[in-house]
């Protein structure tokens, strides 16, 4: 591997091991070495045990649950690097919680996905490497490089098996239509919209109308995240009022707060596809959930990034 910034070094807080493992896999270097603990008076405390004076640091660490800690152990994790004198630090964010605070669309509320990229590159930050922010605009909350991959190909290649002349593809709200019109363009299928409403901010999703032919056709639905699983599954209740045959659903970001996954697979949905940008445990819903790994797209970006190679290359897609 050409070495541009100085020797690779990935290492990994808690939140998600296994994926910065598989990383390391992929790009066939041991994971760094270090320690990342509580003391007993709940102060988060982190030390790298190995040397990482000017080489490029990459610090897994999505922003999963407990959001608050992950995010504290991803801070400090910075900072240790900087004090150690690492050349470059990019901090490798697969999930990036508070991303649906991005804007002040009411009195006196804050736009925490700001303050999170402001508190990243006071701790140090050199390079934000993430997969499908919830808003494209959030990388402009940042002055550092951010580069944002997208898990869509991964997920469109999933499904490139499945017969395609009675699919169609479903946005789940008006946000995603245009990723969703490309998963619609790559599996050469239609595109149809739901219209989604939220009351004030609670996490209850309305689904009021299916935009677009969708009865007797499966569908595809497609969203960034599942969170409470409110839109899904009123998504799904709006599909089958509209006569849409088979429903499978897939989302890049998993994040299943509560019971939601075992709500969604007591649903009329038939397969469920996400991937690993956080850590899941499916348990006993493994027959219908099917989690790809987004390890070698991250593998391959560091490798791009240290190296010096486009990244947006990996994304080129020529119909
Ligand atoms: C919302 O704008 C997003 O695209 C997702 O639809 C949302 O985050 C899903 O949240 P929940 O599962 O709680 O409805």
């Amino acid at each position: 591997m050409t070495d541009f910034m100085g020797e690779l070094c990935v290492l990994s807080g808690n939140a998600h091991q296994s994926l910065a493992s598989k990383i390391c896999e992929y790009l066939k270097i041991p994971l760094g070495q270090a320690e990342v603990f509580k003391f007993p008076n709940d102060n988060t405390f982190v030390r790298i045990k190995e040397n990482v004076r000017e080489r490029d640091v990459f610090i897994v660490q999505p922003m999963s649950v407990p959001v608050n800690d992950n995010l504290m152990e991803l801070l400090i994790m910075i900072d240790a690097a900087k004090r150690a004198s690492a050349g470059r630090v990019t901090a490798v964010i697969p999930y990036y919680g508070y991303a649906r605070t991005d804007k002040k669309d009411q009195p006196r509320v804050p736009i925490t996905a700001r303050l999170v990229a402001d508190l990243l590159t006071a701790a140090g930050a050199n390079r934000i490497l993430t997969v499908d922010l919830h808003a494209g605009q959030i990388q402009g909350f940042f002055n550092i490089p951010v580069d944002e991959l997208t898990a869509l190909p991964i997920l469109v290649d999933y499904f490139s098996q499945m017969p395609s002349e009675n699919l169609s593809v479903v946005a789940i709200d008006i946000g995603i239509s245009k990723k969703a019109r490309d998963v619609a363009e790559r599996l050469k299928v239609p595109l149809a919209i739901i219209e989604k409403r939220r009351q004030g901010n609670d996490s209850n999703a309305q689904s009021l109308n299916v935009i677009g032919d969708v009865k007797g056709r499966d569908v595809l639905t497609f969203d960034d995240e599942i969170d409470t699983g409110g839109s899904i599954l009123s998504a799904v209740d709006a599909l089958k009022v509209a006569g849409a045959g088979d429903i499978y659903c897939c989302v890049t970001h998993p994040v299943f707060s509560g019971s939601s996954l075992e709500k969604m697979v007591d649903s009329p949905i038939r397969e469920f596809v996400a991937t690993d940008t956080l850590p899941i445990d499916v348990g006993q819903c493994d027959s219908k959930v099917t989690i790809l790994s987004v390890a070698p797209l991250l593998g391959e970006a560091i490798h791009r990034i240290h190296g010096g190679l486009s990244v947006g290359a990996l994304f080129e897609y020529h119909g």
